[in-house]
């Protein structure tokens, strides 16, 4: 069989939807678990659409048949014959019974998908992943999601090998078999989608614990993990019933099970999967003690979990018609999670985190030859889609929508939602009529937003009549083109805004007449709108988009005065920080444009004054210190040199320390570190991020006062963040002081795959001239694989999107090493070598020599032979344009 019959076919598109011509009604699928093969027997209860007359076709790939009948007779070669990915089965008729039995071999499954090993043949574990479409791997199905059927699932193995056997669904019987082999059995009474299947089995030990819903069922939550690493779950645990609780409350949805179990793995392709009763994680979203694991890394742990959780209604219970649908699901589950972590922490540090990732990841790819809107029209390898624009984008999609509904709205349409929608198959226009009709509010003109790439720029403009106190503001937007789409419509954008005075206070709002407080939402629809504010006693500065109310880029000219009295009086604290990171913008043009000192000294002077003010949440402090990030940087630019933007936020990151002062930084970076503590609070936390920003900004003025500080946190820290953080600033400034800890740190975590991990990334991303050498060197240590997904990130991915000067040499020799290595991986993992490729994103931009460079890297490779059809995509988009 051709290994990769599909790398040139067809792309798949949304206007060509049909409904399954066959479904399954019940499925009952047999498991005989080995690690180099596996038997797997499927019984389909077949339904045919009687409106359609298409004769039965089952996806499949890489399947070894070894049996096939229907309705109890075994078929003739002449009844059933392979098709490019799948099979043609004749004669079935509606009611039918198909049962076939195929072999599968996990040991040799390197791509992570379908059934596969993970850890060595003699101590691993067997697990399955099959969003979007694995299941095709493990048997004939027609494998899409709008076919949902009731599952029964039989695992038989060696007791000895495999003492834990876990599918989705509840226990239904196990049993001993002979020669040392057991069974057990699975029934789920919901019917779900074939991507949402799951089995583990392997030597793992687990945590229980016993939660009872809101509605009253008693349910088992276990989870499992190897032996080493069972000491580390507790925390998940945790996090796991503070979601079910806010679940419950926030949306009313209960789980719906007897048992949920949870399971990590160290070989996976992603963050983590919702399988039906059987989450399957990477350890790395999973595993959380104070030792080996950063805050950021506590904070990940619990939205993934509350994500995948969550997923069990919005995307289980309700899942998605088809692919294109995606942002049904992951769109609205993450903005579940996101509300859930900032009612668990803090709102405005969450809405920094998210805006500030969607800035970095979201708007590029939306600016690139990668962008497509939130529904794509069409694909070529589904794996392909699950983006920033897809979650991220997505999930600022439902916030809008939930904004313009107000909270109880918003919970009047998710319900109606759910229980419309329970057990079906469902659209982002199902989604969006249920919120509507909910309200009585037609919410059609937001699914332009799901149909169009880009970002919108928004622009603002006021203009101030003193005679007749009245403050016209001047809003309009325009979205570029894309390549995919040269014209684009006017979008509904929500402005949350305030107008403030020049003594900081915020003033009361006139509105068609009507007094609305201090702060107001205006919708803009048109092109260009005016919004007239009356009964404004003053010149008024905005405050605008608060809380980030719409994912657009907002171009509005205030003066340094302006964003500075933002910065120190919005008590809206995203708009804060926003007004903060405008101000830093400036400061960065200035300096680039060599246009004098006004702007940076702005800046620098409205930080200094905040930095003593005890008034101000430490973590706050942390993130106003921080200007916007080079891919943020580059963004602005339409030609880009990534070692001048990093050499330019470097001096501009100088001035400030130095404005600050040494001194200074050297008081509160000791006050902080007096209290340094391994707890989790939020003080705690945040105060290690203030520790830790202090610190960099110290090594800018004083590198030798801060490596003396950095060795010695090195050596006392209470927890991971204080190590990390003090051997990253090490590192970075002083080469013959980091030796030592490094190789401390190596060889004491040695056996730890998620701190190892912490320790090939930090190295990978130190700049200049020797990174290319020291990445090589680091792809020489025994502990480096290509093999392992969180491996391979942590050294390539790190490289590449962080450490601008290592990666982007002038010479292409990174590019090239690059190349080769994706080439290397691709042969491997296809869904990690594109997700890696994605990293060139905005090669186009670059100045001409390294342009030039990254094109032939790009080129050589996607001119090699054999390609996936996930690279293929990737690097033909990245070509096309
Ligand atoms: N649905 C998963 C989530 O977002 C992600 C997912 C999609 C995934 N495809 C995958 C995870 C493949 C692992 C492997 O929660
Ligand atoms: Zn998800």
């Amino acid at each position: 069989m051709n290994a990769r019959p599909e790398a040139a076919s067809q792309p798949i598109r949304l206007a060509d939807y049909r409904a399954p011509a066959w479904r399954v009604e019940r499925v009952e699928l047999d498991f005989d678990l080995g690690i180099d093969a596996t038997e797997v027997s499927a019984k389909l209860l077949l339904r045919r659409d009687p409106a359609q007359d298409e004769p039965l076709r089952l996806d499949g790939e890489e399947l070894e048949l070894l049996s096939i009948a229907l309705d109890g007779q075994p078929l003739p070669a002449s009844a059933y014959r392979h098709i490019p990915g799948g099979l043609e089965v004749d004669g079935a008729r509606d009611g039918s019974v198909l049962e076939t039995r195929v072999r599968l071999h996990p040991a040799a499954n390197t791509a992570l998908e379908g059934l596969y090993l993970s850890g060595p043949r003699e101590s691993g574990f067997l697990l399955t992943q099959c969003e979007a479409q694995g299941f095709r791997h493990i048997t004939w199905f027609p494998d899409r999601p709008d076919v949902q059927s009731i599952y029964t699932v039989t695992l038989r193995a060696d007791r000895a090998r495999f003492p834990v056997l876990l599918a989705g669904g509840n226990p239904d019987g196990a049993g001993e078999l002979d020669g040392g082999r057991h069974w057990a059995r699975f029934a789920d009474p919901h019917p779900r989608p074939s991507y949402l299947f799951a089995l583990v089995a392997g030597r793992l030990e687990k945590i229980e614990r016993d939660y009872r819903t809101a509605d009253g069922r008693d349910v088992q939550l276990k989870i499992w993990a190897e032996a080493d690493a069972i000491g580390r779950c507790d925390y998940a645990m945790d996090a796991l019933q503070r979601s079910m609780r806010w679940d419950e409350q926030a949306y009313g949805r209960n789980y719906d099970l007897d048992v949920f179990h949870v399971v990590a793995t160290h070989d996976f392709n992603m963050g983590a999967m919702e399988n039906k009763g059987l989450n399957i994680f990477n350890a790395k979203c999973l595993l959380a003690d104070p030792d080996s694991s950063t805050d950021d890394e506590y904070r990940r742990v619990e939205s993934v979990i509350a994500h995948e959780y969550f997923h069990n209604w919005s995307g289980n219970r309700v899942t998605c018609r088809d692919w294109f649908q995606l942002s049904l699901k992951e769109g609205f589950t993450v903005f579940r999670d996101q509300s859930f972590s900032a009612d668990m922490n803090s709102a405005p540090l969450k809405r920094i985190e998210d805006v500030s990732l969607l800035r970095r990841a979201q708007f590029p790819e939306d600016a690139g030859p990668l962008a497509h809107p939130v529904r794509p029209a069409e694909y070529s390898e589904i794996n392909n889609f699950y983006t920033a624009t897809v979650y991220e984008k997505g999930a600022e999609l439902v916030r809008m929508l939930a904004g313009r509904l107000g909270a109880a709205g918003f919970r009047r349409g998710t319900d109606l939602y759910f229980s419309r929608n329970d057990g079906r198959a469902a659209t982002l226009e199902d989604f969006l009529a249920a919120l509507g009709e909910a309200n009585g509010i037609d919410l059609t003109p937001y699914l332009a937003w799901y149909g169009q790439a880009g970002t919108p720029r928004l622009k603002a403009r006021g203009a101030y009549d003193a005679a007749r106190r009245e403050y016209v503001l001047t809003l309009s937007q325009h979205t570029p083109a894309s390549h995919d789409q040269s014209r684009k419509q006017p979008l509904p954008i929500p402005v949350k805004l305030a107008l403030f005075g020049a003594d900081g206070r915020m003033l009361p709002l006139h509105l068609d007449g009507q007094a609305v407080g201090t702060e107001a939402v205006v919708v803009l629809d048109e092109t260009e709108q005016d919004f007239v504010f009356r009964d404004v006693a003053e010149h008024p500065v905005p405050s605008l988009l608060r809380g980030f109310s719409a994912p657009v880029a907002l171009e509005c000219d205030y003066t340094p005065a302006e964003l500075a009295l933002l910065l120190t009086h919005d008590p809206d604290g995203f708009n804060r920080w926003e007004a903060g990171q405008q101000l830093a913008l400036r400061a960065y043009d200035a300096l680039r444009d060599g246009a004098g000192p006004r702007a940076v000294d702005t800046w620098c002077d409205a930080l200094a004054g905040l930095f003593d003010d005890a008034r101000l949440d430490a973590a706050l402090l942390a993130d106003l210190l921080t200007p916007p990030g080079e891919i943020e940087l580059a963004e602005r630019e339409s030609t880009v040199d990534p070692a001048r933007i990093h050499a330019l936020r470097q001096q501009l990151q100088q001035q400030l320390a130095t404005r600050i002062g040494g001194a200074r930084l050297e008081a509160r970076y000791r006050a902080l570190a007096a209290q340094a503590t391994a707890a989790l609070d939020a003080a705690s936390q945040a105060s290690r991020r203030l520790k830790q920003r202090v610190l960099q900004l110290l090594a800018l003025v004083d590198p030798a006062g801060a490596s003396e500080h950095a060795a010695v946190q090195y050596r006392d820290a209470p927890g991971m963040t204080d190590r990390l953080g003090a051997l990253a600033v090490l590192a970075l400034h002083d080469a013959t002081r980091s030796a030592g800890p490094l190789a401390h740190y190596r060889s004491r975590y040695a056996n730890d795959p998620l701190a190892l991990d912490k320790w090939f990334a930090l190295q990978a991303q130190l700049p200049g001239e020797g990174a290319l050498a020291r990445v090589q060197a680091l792809e020489a240590d025994p502990a480096f694989t290509l093999k392992n997904p969180n491996r391979a990130r942590a050294v390539l991915g790190t490289f590449a999107s962080g450490n601008p000067t290592g990666f982007h040499r002038t010479d292409g020799a990174s590019y090239r090493m690059y190349a080769e290595r994706l080439l290397a991986l691709d042969a491997l993992n296809p869904q990690i070598a594109a997700r890696l490729a994605t990293v060139f994103n905005g090669w186009q931009r670059l100045e001409p020599q390294r342009r030039e460079a990254a094109r032939a890297a790009l080129a050589g490779l996607a001119g090699r032979d054999g390609l996936s059809r996930n690279l293929t995509e990737i690097l033909g988009n990245m070509l096309k344009a």
